[in-house]
């Protein structure tokens, strides 16, 4: 593998959104990264807070947000806001020159149509808007002012899809069977997500209706049926995968797509043996692959997992911003 070299000089970050599930692991995350001088953490609003669990990592006081505040002390500042103050965040952030680092979904979808549905408060994307994928990005990356993570669903199905779909392998409708653990809907308790609600049970929900699978089917050019569950974990993602390859494709063909995919591929593992459980991942920064070919009917099925609130969401937004800044990928997290 081969990384770029650090940059000696920290770059000045600032949080909005700092005291939720996401925006507290990029508290964490960034308070000790080597590249980085965190200068504030923000969030709703009302009256400064501490994060108990962060203390000695970082003991700064979250403050109300206040753009200017952060156009003042930050280069780049990362948003962990719901969409529709990431929306007028985002778009404010890069008017007063800033570099944004979105997690939200507010400007993940490039189609006009589909971003007024499924995000109404987003309007026109920023000049140097970068959906990124940070494995996918890298080259794009440095030249990016605003940088959209995909969604936690969506990083798990197009790191297992996209390799295979651009060497040519994929032949069939792609179904995508997730399990989310419930940190994945924030932490404002809804009458889904509460714990007597969800301990014990499991339940799928949005099928034909969550915004996931227009990001996902924007990515792959395809239609995807996406079923996701909410099941009583605090966090991970695992997403079973039911597709089909051309018809002759060996099993070898699928294993040598996704190996030179990811070869210098740091939070990606693949699995060539056994299958990847939600266990292996969850606090960690990795993806993990992997996969069964049943070559006589050339059925394919993948198993994803990751961690939604790291690789899912905080640190690949880290993951963006080293190669975004020209820091090793692996700064701050490995
Ligand atoms: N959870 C996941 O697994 C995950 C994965 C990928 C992407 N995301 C995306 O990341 C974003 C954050 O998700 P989350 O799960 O961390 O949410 P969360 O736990 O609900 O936290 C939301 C954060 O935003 C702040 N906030 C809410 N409304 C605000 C407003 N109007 N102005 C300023 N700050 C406001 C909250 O502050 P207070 O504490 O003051 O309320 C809190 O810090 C969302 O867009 C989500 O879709 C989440």
């Amino acid at each position: 593998m081969s990384f770029a070299a650090p940059v000696p000089s920290s770059v000045r970050v600032g949080i909005a959104g700092g005291t939720g599930y996401a925006g507290q692991e990029l508290v964490r995350l960034l308070a000790r990264h080597p590249g980085v001088s965190l200068t504030a953490a923000m969030s709703s609003g009302g009256e400064t807070r501490r994060l108990p669990s962060l203390a000695r990592i970082w003991d700064g006081d979250v403050q109300p947000l206040d753009l200017d505040s952060l156009a003042r002390t930050s280069e780049v500042v990362f948003l962990g806001l719901p969409e529709a103050a990431a929306a007028g965040a985002g778009a404010a952030l890069i008017e007063r020159g800033l570099r944004v680092i979105d997690l939200s979904g507010a400007f993940r979808l490039r189609d006009d149509g589909l971003r007024k549905r499924w995000y109404p408060d987003t309007g026109m994307l920023p000049d140097g808007t970068l959906y990124a994928l940070p494995e996918r990005s890298r080259a794009a990356l440095p030249a990016a002012r605003l940088v959209s993570c995909p969604g936690c669903y969506p990083t798990a199905a197009l790191l297992a899809l996209q390799p295979l779909a651009d060497a040519g392998l994929l032949a069939g409708d792609v179904i995508i069977d997730a399990k989310s653990g419930v940190s994945g809907a924030g932490k404002g308790a809804t009458d889904r997500t509460h714990f007597s609600e969800n301990h014990g049970s499991a339940a799928a929900y949005g099928i034909f209706s969550h915004r996931h699978t227009a990001e996902m089917e924007q990515a792959l050019d395809c239609a995807i049926t996406f079923v996701p569950h909410l099941v009583p974990l605090n966090r991970g993602i695992l997403e079973t995968i039911y597709t089909r390859v051309t018809p002759g494709t060996a099993a070898a063909a699928v294993g040598a797509a996704l190996r030179a995919a990811y070869a210098d591929s740091p939070f990606v593992r693949l699995w060539d043996d056994g299958l990847p459980e939600i266990k292996h991942v969850a606090y960690t920064p990795f993806c993990d692959i992997g996969w069964r070919i049943d070559e006589a009917t050339s059925r394919l099925v993948i198993v994803v997992c990751l961690d939604n609130l790291l690789k899912g969401a905080a640190s690949q937004a880290v993951q963006n911003f080293n190669l975004m800044c020209g820091l090793d990928e692996r700064a701050g997290l490995l």
